[in-house]
């Protein structure tokens, strides 16, 4: 099995103190941060720019960054989060037409690849996509916020993909975002997905410590 890994999401974190919630997300054990870019238009929520991720970056942090974009026009603004220091730039198949050439960009500009659905685009969008990308991302919710509920149907996807990845021997990470915590984590990770991105469950957490190393416990079972 791959390395389960944990992502905390900073949308639900404070926003007046990013470089604090960063500080947590190291402190906690996680190795990934997950980092939502809205504009506005693909979804319905604005957060932030590449400034801010290079603003973050420049804090010296060891975490991966792992940008999710929920945008229109990925390409506009995909090779831009990668020069601010993201680690993986994620965009969305269903606002992107030419979408190898967009892997291709992020690729060059120095970061993995991934690739989102939102609840309602089945797995066969990606079809011609999947022996390109590092990180297929499974979204549970409509993307917008944070703090909704995991669409449980939305878990047949993650097992497809994983079903996919191992028939034609594919490397690529299988990420689920969107209501996650630590209820559900374990049928999430039965299901398939190697990465749990978690923002609510996260930051509201008494003990963002202790919850990391139960979900990271996991991916250690047999
Ligand atoms: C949803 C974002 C998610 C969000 C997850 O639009 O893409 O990454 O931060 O937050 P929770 O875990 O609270 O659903
Ligand atoms: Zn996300």
């Amino acid at each position: 099995m791959r390395e389960l890994v944990l992502a905390p999401s900073i949308l639900s974190a404070d926003f007046a103190d990013l470089a604090g919630a960063l500080a947590r997300v190291e402190a906690s054990g996680a190795s990934w941060l997950h980092l939502d870019v809205m504009d506005g238009r693909f979804v319905p929520n604005l957060t932030f720019g590449a400034k801010t991720v290079a603003d973050l970056r420049a804090r010296s942090s060891k975490l991966f960054f792992d940008a999710h974009l929920m945008t229109v026009e990925p390409e506009r603004l995909a090779p831009a989060f990668a020069k601010a220091g993201a680690d993986a730039v994620t965009f969305h198949v269903e606002a992107c037409v030419h979408a190898h050439r967009l892997v291709r960009e992020i690729r060059d500009a120095g970061a993995a690849a991934g690739v989102s659905l939102v609840p309602s685009t089945p797995v066969s969008a990606l079809a011609e996509l999947l022996p390109d990308v590092d990180l297929v991302l499974v979204m549970t919710v409509d993307p917008g916020w944070g703090g909704q509920k995991l669409i449980e149907s939305c878990l047949g996807k993650v097992r497809e993909l994983a079903e996919r990845r191992e028939r034609a021997g594919l490397e690529f990470r299988i990420a689920v975002d969107g209501g996650v915590n630590a209820a559900n984590a374990a049928s999430v990770v039965e299901a398939g997905a190697d990465v749990l991105v978690m923002g609510s469950a996260f930051f509201d957490s008494p003990d963002s410590a202790a919850l990391a190393a139960s979900v990271l416990a996991l991916g250690t079972r047999t």
